[in-house]
């Protein structure tokens, strides 16, 4: 076991940010920590890599314990995240030769792996640029390689593609495909099941911090009911005759979503046959409706399912300037990927 977390709690005055959470990740292994803003995905990484001690629990990192042998933990880890430790005036070369000081590695040695992972980031023709003049993308791949300067054993990715455009986040994938072949246990938190889906062996899903389900990819699908076929009803009164008019369709009962705007249906493996009964039956209703689609499942139909209510953000108890809400990152997820929306502030970055 290359991680193992136990009984983990994590307290910040009032906020229970963590409330006992347990996992383990085995060598080798992807674990992807799924959970909406305010989960505690940020705090477990920020405990694991020794950055804040937890209040209760025990975590280990190949066998170390974080809160008693913190410095053997930081040896062994290599951490990168959304809030990125990039000197933005610094040129990428620079700046993977200053992590590798921190690391000490001695000048040669920096320069050398610097080289080589600008190279395998395809950062080598921006290597002498400065930092602040690289998009988001290629920020990301650069605090990645940062973080593998020292060839970690363990690494941690918190969030690596939130904020990236759509072709950004698949080209952040592969990479993140390459290091696992190569053997890298990595723990991944993100809010995406669709990121999760590509990467994870094992989820952990949580929600302020508690782990309300675990298991593959596969197994939180099957839970959900496979691919969801939604649609808006025009006229909003006519909706729950829309509820009935394809009730008998897809798996279990039709529901609508957390807006009540959008009728989803659950269909199982069968996504393209329930698509067109779902549209033969509105039609035969003669019920208008607009924005028919057919799309994988999300972390919205997670907790919807496991929980009866959608993701929300913020902790539990949401006091003034605690942001509220509804998530919506994760809803449009899937429909954009190779639609070509590239974002652009990430022009020219070509992956
Ligand atoms: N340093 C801190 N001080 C006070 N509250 C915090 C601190 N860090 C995190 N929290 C709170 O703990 C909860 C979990 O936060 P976090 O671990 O950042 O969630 P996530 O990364 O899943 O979005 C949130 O309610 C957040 O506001
Ligand atoms: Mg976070």
């Amino acid at each position: 076991m290359i991680i193992e977390v136990e009984g983990l709690r994590k307290s910040f005055g009032d906020v229970q940010a963590l409330r006992g959470v347990d996992f383990s990740v085995d060598e080798g292994m992807v674990l992807g920590l799924l959970g909406p803003n305010g989960a505690g995905k940020t705090t477990a990484v920020r405990i694991l890599t020794t950055l804040v001690p937890p209040s209760g629990g025990r975590a280990r990192v190949c066998g170390y314990d974080v809160a008693h042998e913190a410095a053997a933990v930081r040896r062994v880890i290599g951490l990168a995240g959304q809030a990125t430790a990039i000197a933005p005036d610094l040129t990428g070369l620079e700046n993977l030769q200053m992590a590798g000081r921190l690391y000490h590695l001695g000048r040669s040695l920096a320069r050398q792996r610097a080289a080589e992972l600008l190279e395998r980031f395809d950062l080598a023709d921006a290597g002498g640029r400065q930092a602040k003049t690289y998009s988001g993308g290629m920020l990301r791949r650069l605090d990645l390689a940062a973080s593998l300067i020292s060839r970690p054993r363990v690494l941690f990715l918190d969030e690596p593609t939130t904020g990236l455009d759509p072709r950004s986040r698949v080209g952040m994938w592969g990479v993140i495909r390459e290091l696992v072949a190569q053997g890298t246990t990595l723990l991944l938190t993100t809010q995406y099941l669709e990121e999760a889906d590509e990467l994870a062996d094992q989820i952990v899903v949580i929600d302020h911090g508690v782990v309300i389900a675990r298991g593959t990819s596969e197994d939180l699908k099957d839970r959900v009911g496979g691919d969801v076929v939604e649609f808006g009803v025009d006229d909003r009164a006519r909706t729950a005759q829309a509820l009935e008019v394809v009730a008998a369709l897809g798996e279990g009962t039709p529901v609508l979503d957390g807006t009540g705007a959008r009728v989803q249906v659950r269909a199982g493996g069968r996504g393209g046959t329930v698509l067109v009964e779902v549209v033969r039956a509105l039609d035969a209703a003669g019920l208008p409706v607009s924005g028919m689609a057919l799309r994988r499942p999300s972390l919205d139909d997670v907790f919807m399912t496991l929980t009866g209510h959608v993701a929300e953000e913020g902790g539990t108890a949401p006091g003034p300037g605690g942001r509220r809400g509804r998530r919506n990152s994760g809803r449009r997820q899937g429909a954009g990927v190779g639609a070509g929306a590239s974002g652009s502030a990430d022009k020219g970055d070509a992956r």
